[in-house]
């Protein structure tokens, strides 16, 4: 657990030390580019506002009930006369929109505290009873050291950041408008809106009790517990995934899952440090994520093999009696798609090397030349590095000498998602992935090394590929590795 102890500590040196001007050295190892709110980089999906969003995908659950969270997420203070909270209205919009995902009445997804009165800005810090609240927050959305919103979230615009910042630095005034009540201006759902899968063979991948799919996990008290459960696939061969969402149980203890193809028993439930040097990266989910919806890209339906899955689960929970079943569900098309997506490996490693022949290094870059001369699209990325992992940058370099953004955005261990993209690769275009550590570090399997992937889904199938030997010996099909 030597990775948790990590993160406590990078968490607790960005909560109460950054506000203090501390921690700078490691916010200069992130380098040169500007807050990422407002680049455009972070091009997830913007939720659709329904309150409802995620509720259908519940019923995963031994019989309970859609989880209340649903909402009451929808459904900010109804009890509140609008003027009794005192924040101006263009605060209390921009923080229900940006913040109440997770710092709602409620506080979900590990959040310390609500963001949703002037009280609870004025209110002491959970964290540090010598700091306001008001205070870590124009620390945390002005660092790029554990940014809030966190990576995976939508993030601030630039007008959005100025405005939030001009009234921290005149001292949080109350509003002296009364807000008109919200409306419709709910806080954004948790799971990148709804789907219909009618039509499509769905199959769920959720936390479940020891020997039990349909009854719950009891995840209890947790700090930071990552637990991996095995699935076989329920299908054979191969098949192609429409949609990929996710299933959100408990709002208290989930924080973020991910998907791995890995060979695993199924049933088995073991804890995990967040490592799988066996597995493929499918999918991610963190708070506000979106849904992997291929069949917005037409006829296109992504490579799934009917081997095994391992869902590795982050749970944070304060109470003893938590339960949770939150996960994925695959739903498969009955037909083969006209576009086959395969995953892509770009990033960087270095298996030969084990990155020691340059020694550590606080950034790494590899450049993916496809080997495909045909039009590439490009639909989902998700970023993977380890604990040290702050920022990945992937950029379009394209034959005249321009180029343009792939992704570009702060990255966070405990907050991996997914983005969607819709890009189209020409013939000559190459793309170079640039990865920043907050230390030095080196490529290997241990607790401290470091990965730099940045998992990309594109059609047509195998196409994103440049065929490079270290590459393909380690991982197989779909190696852009540069190497
Ligand atoms: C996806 C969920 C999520 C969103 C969205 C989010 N936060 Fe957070 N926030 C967290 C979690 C989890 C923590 C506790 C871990 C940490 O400090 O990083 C936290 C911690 C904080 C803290 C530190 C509190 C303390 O006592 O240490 C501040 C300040 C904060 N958030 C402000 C914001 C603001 C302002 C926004 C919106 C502009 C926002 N957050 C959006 C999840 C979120």
């Amino acid at each position: 657990m030597t990775e948790n102890r990590l993160f406590l500590r990078n968490v607790a040196c960005a909560a109460l030390l950054s506000a203090l001007g501390a921690c700078t050295d490691e916010e200069d190892a992130y380098g040169n580019s500007p807050p990422d709110a407002g680049t455009g980089g972070l091009s997830t999906t913007v939720p659709v506002l329904t309150p409802e969003a995620g509720a259908p995908l519940l019923e995963a659950g031994a019989g309970a009930g859609p989880v209340d969270a649903g909402p009451s997420i929808g459904n900010p203070h109804p009890m509140t006369p609008p003027a009794a909270a005192g924040l101006p209205c263009d605060i209390e919009r921009l923080l229900r929109a940006r913040c109440g995902t997770c710092h709602g009445k409620t506080p979900s997804f590990g959040a310390p505290m609500a963001l949703t009165s002037l009280m609870d800005l004025q209110a002491q810090a959970a964290t540090d009873p010598r700091r306001k609240v008001h205070e870590l927050v124009k620390a945390r959305i002005n660092t790029q050291n554990q940014p809030m919103p966190p990576p995976g979230s939508t993030p601030l615009t630039e007008a959005e950041r100025s405005a939030l910042n001009g009234w921290l630095e005149r001292g949080v005034p109350a509003g002296d408008e009364t807000c008109a009540a919200p409306d419709g201006g709910s806080e954004p759902p948790v799971a990148g809106g709804e789907v219909d899968v009618s039509g499509l063979e769905c199959h769920k991948f959720v936390a479940h009790a020891e020997g039990s799919k349909s009854a719950k996990y009891k995840v209890g008290a947790a700090v930071d517990e990552y637990i991996n459960m095995a699935f076989a696939a329920g299908w054979q061969g191969v098949r192609y995934g429409a949609v990929m969402r996710p299933v959100v149980d408990n709002t208290q203890a989930i924080h973020h899952w991910l998907v791995y193809e890995e060979p695993a028993t199924d049933g088995s439930i073991e804890p995990g440090i967040g490592q799988h040097p066996n597995g493929k990266l499918v999918a991610g989910w963190a708070p506000g994520g979106p849904i992997y919806d291929f069949r917005k890209f037409g006829d296109v339906g992504l490579e799934l093999h009917g081997t095994s899955y391992v869902l590795e689960l982050h749970y944070n929970s304060s109470d003893a009696n938590a339960e949770d079943a939150s996960g994925i569900e695959i739903c498969l098309s009955k037909s083969t798609p006209k576009n086959i997506v395969t995953y892509s490996w770009l990033g960087y490693d270095n298996w030969l090397l084990a990155g020691d022949l340059e020694g550590p290094r606080t950034t790494w870059t590899g450049t993916c030349v496809p080997a495909s001369r045909e039009p590439i699209h490009i639909l989902y990325v998700t970023p993977h590095m380890h604990l040290a992992g702050r920022h990945l940058r992937s950029i379009i370099n394209e034959p005249g000498g321009g180029t343009r953004p792939l992704h570009d955005a702060a990255f966070a261990f405990e907050y991996q998602s997914a983005y969607e993209k819709n890009e189209l690769l020409m013939p000559g275009e190459t793309i170079t992935t640039t990865c920043t550590f907050s230390e030095p570090k080196s490529f290997g399997q241990g607790t401290n090394d470091e990965m730099c992937y940045l998992f990309t889904y594109a059609y047509p199938k195998g196409a994103l590929t440049d065929n490079g030997l270290w590459g393909t010996f380690a991982h197989g099909e779909g190696v852009c590795l540069g190497q």
